[in-house]
């Protein structure tokens, strides 16, 4: 291990052996985790080449198991986010992807920091399991078409060590180590066709667009190279995505969009949809996907495989009946608009994401517990004409005291202006079909 951080060290090339002798001891713990940090400095600072990433990828995910989905209906697809503010893209996705014939499995990851997660905005569900084995995730996916599952040690568990140690050692912002850690578990998913939605903004790691497409970029070449049939957008992450933020009230919103509501946040899932659709290679074009995925949801189909969904890993109430059975705040406050008449010029997702977190809806340290039931919902998104007294943002708070600063933190988040703002759509950016 010594050569191999010297080399990065010294700006020499990587061998492919040196990169899956990395991989493969960082997954087993034969590599202890001060060299994994010194090397993950020496590549932070002298960045790994395409070819160096690829095969760092492929070594992670041949660090675990690697799912072999043979015999499942195919296409087989996975989906991953970089994450954000308010995200709650998955859980409407993956039953609607079901609904249209596709087969979808999928492993995510807990929230830290502003950045929720879909596992705990899931975890919201009563029952409902997060902890499904690579058998108990294929034989769901046989059965229904969708299964999702938390962070399993089965899968590239190398990345679970060196994405730990990278939190730490302020290395996480690497563009090609965060391609080797996504591309390597959605390699060792199995899935043949994966859409990537890489989020630009400030409510995630990505700030400018210009951050956000060269990380878009480097996927798509590692992808190319590791043989996924990958789409690629970037999408909005500078205000909070959907009206709601906080793990109960997200479930609850993707549960109106899979039952027709109609806003920003469901056209761009409509979109992702289309985009999926396109990829897998049931049908000829995107637009042609999108009136697959619109029709999955008028026909109820959509909103059918998520009751299947949540049942299948063991949900004990039903919440898409009941959604009052999901965790409930005790304290529910208005934010009303003091401004004069305008339209709403930025919502800083960032400010809205640690509003979440201190009360209670995210987690500051790993070990953190996270109330369920806390977090907010807009009734506006940036481009809103508004008026005086209007209601702005509902607060779900378990305090009086919390409710009272995220009131605070929230109307600082919000801007006003007092000419005309457009609207803007979710995503920044597509393929051109
Ligand atoms: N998401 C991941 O899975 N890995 C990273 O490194 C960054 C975002």
């Amino acid at each position: 291990m010594q050569s191999v951080i010297a080399a990065r060290r010294d700006g020499l090339p990587h061998t492919q052996a040196e990169l899956t002798y990395l991989a493969s001891g960082a997954g087993d713990g034969s590599i202890p985790d001060y060299q994994l940090a010194a090397w993950l400095m020496a590549a932070y600072l002298r960045p790994l080449t395409d070819q160096e990433t690829a095969w760092l990828t492929i070594a992670m995910a041949n660090s675990g198991q690697r799912l072999d989905l043979t015999g499942l209906p195919k296409p087989w697809v996975d989906k991953h986010s970089t994450g954000g503010v308010g995200d709650k893209t998955t859980i409407v996705l993956l039953p609607l992807l079901a609904s249209c014939g596709l087969t979808v499995i999928k492993m995510s990851g807990r929230g830290l920091g502003i950045s929720g997660g879909t596992v705990d905005k899931l975890a919201s569900i009563p029952g409902f399991r997060l902890d499904l084995s690579p058998e108990e995730l294929k034989n769901q996916a046989r059965e229904i078409g969708l299964a999702l599952t938390g962070q399993t040690p089965e899968l590239a568990p190398a990345d679970k060590v060196l994405y730990a140690l990278r939190d730490v050692t302020a290395t996480v912002g690497s563009i090609p180590l965060i391609v080797s850690s996504i591309l390597s578990k959605k390699l060792a998913g199995g899935a043949e066709t994966v859409i990537l939605d890489v989020k630009s903004g400030s409510g995630t790691f990505m700030p400018t667009f210009e951050n956000a497409s060269e990380l878009a970029d480097a996927l798509g070449r590692t992808a190319m190279y590791c043989g996924l049939n990958t789409r690629i957008a970037i999408s909005d992450m500078d205000q909070p995505l959907g009206s709601a933020v906080g793990n109960a009230l997200e479930v609850k919103e993707a549960i109106r969009v899979l039952s027709g509501e109609e806003s920003r946040f469901s056209r761009h899932c409509i979109q992702f949809a289309g985009l999926t659709l396109e990829a897998s290679g049931l049908w000829a074009s995107r637009a042609d996907g999108e009136a697959a995925a619109l029709q999955a949801i008028s026909n109820g189909n959509a909103l059918a495989k998520a009751r299947q969904w949540f049942k299948a890993q063991e949900a004990t109430v039903d919440i898409i009946s009941h959604p009052e059975l999901l965790p409930q705040a005790s304290i529910v406050d208005e934010i009303c608009s003091e401004a004069q008449s305008g339209w709403i010029s930025r919502i800083d997702a960032r400010a809205v994401g640690q509003a979440v977190v201190e009360l209670g809806g995210g987690r500051q340290k790993k070990e953190d517990e996270i109330d369920y039931s806390v977090g907010v919902e807009f009734h506006v998104e940036v481009g809103s004409p508004v008026s005086t007294g209007q209601p702005l943002v509902t607060v779900h708070a378990a305090t009086e005291k919390a409710a009272q600063a995220a009131v605070d933190a929230l109307r600082n988040a919000i801007e006003f202006s007092q000419t005309d703002i457009p609207r803007r759509e979710a995503i920044l950016k597509m393929p051109q079909l």
